[in-house]
């Protein structure tokens, strides 16, 4: 299988090429850049590393490599300044997104293909590209708060001092600053969150804060976030891949999913080799329903804007 990242010579890119290539799951990893020497660098210091780790192809180029491509990932875009919110980050995105949409159209992408948006805001841009791509609304995806969720886990994790790998709680909605803390269902090891030993629900709102501050601090810090990031687009990409039907928070055009219609956000998605194959409505508490709504209207008040702008 082969996976195409556009921006790969970026941070986001490269750490995505890393996580995916010690997954050997790709037989190719095609890394397209605007800067193509940096793309082309980026792949040779991979392959390096291939002996060690899979037999895989891992290549610098441009949109030669769509139209072979079973999975595009655009991570390409300019980063947010440290007091700059994703969607004010729009208006220089948005038109640099439609010509690469454009530009992987007449790379020939194909009818099967699964497109996965990075690029921010991931949620404004995967409307975007599901509207403008031709492809069944399914296929398109945005990483959305799968990012968020995994920042979330670390961090409660950190806090209780429990295993990462064992602690589930989701962020649902925008990934930017309406993203909603699903706490009905938070858990570790598949106990209850709330009757674990040293919880305190004063712990909450610092949790959550911490977590949704967590890009405009790394940006802060070291100027932008790549390993998490790449971790979560190998999550999705992988889920992809091996049809896991994994059930994971990422962006996609919703349709009435608690009430939600005609924006892209998370919500509980099915993800698999024909991308979000289907949307899980799971009890939340009234208040998590209502913030996830708040994150839909959010972002239709922007959405309205862009596609002025956009056509
Ligand atoms: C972040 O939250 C890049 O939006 C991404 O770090």
């Amino acid at each position: 299988m082969k996976i195409s990242i556009i921006g790969g010579g970026g941070l986001v890119g490269s750490c995505a090429a890393y996580a995916l290539q010690c997954g050997g799951i790709f037989s190719e990893i095609a890394l397209l850049d605007v800067n193509q020497e940096l793309a082309v660098g980026q792949a040779l210091d991979l392959q390096h590393g291939g002996p060690s780790v899979a037999d895989q192809r891992i290549v610098g180029g441009g949109y030669e490599h769509i139209a072979s491509s079973d999975i595009v990932c655009i991570t390409a875009g300019l980063r947010r300044k440290p007091d700059e919110s994703r969607l004010d980050l729009i208006n220089r995105n948005t038109d640099l997104f439609v010509s690469i949409l454009n530009d992987v159209q007449r790379g020939g992408l194909r009818r099967d293909a699964i497109v996965l948006v990075v690029s921010n805001p991931v949620d404004i841009l995967t409307y975007v590209a599901a509207d403008r791509l031709g492809l069944p609304s399914e296929q398109v995806l945005g990483l959305g708060t799968q990012l968020d969720t995994i920042r979330f886990c670390s961090l409660i994790a950190e806090r209780m001092q429990a295993p990462p790998t064992q602690t589930r709680a989701l962020i649902l909605g925008e990934h930017g600053d309406s993203m909603v803390p699903i706490w009905s269902s938070a858990t570790i090891g598949g106990l209850p969150l709330d009757k674990f030993p040293g919880w305190n629900p004063s712990l909450a709102g610092e949790l959550f804060t911490r977590t949704r501050g967590s890009g405009a601090e790394v940006i802060k810090r070291k100027g932008g976030a790549g390993f998490a990031v790449g971790i979560a687009i190998r999550d999705v990409v992988e889920a992809i891949a091996l049809d896991r039907r994994s059930v994971l928070p990422v962006s996609t055009v919703q349709s009435g999913c608690y009430g939600i219609r005609d924006v892209a956000l998370s919500v509980p998605t099915v993800v698999g080799r024909q991308g979000a194959v289907d949307r899980l409505e799971i009890d939340l508490w009234p208040k998590e329903v209502q913030g996830l709504r708040a994150s839909g209207g959010a972002l239709q008040k922007t959405l309205a804007t862009v596609l002025q702008r956009v056509g």
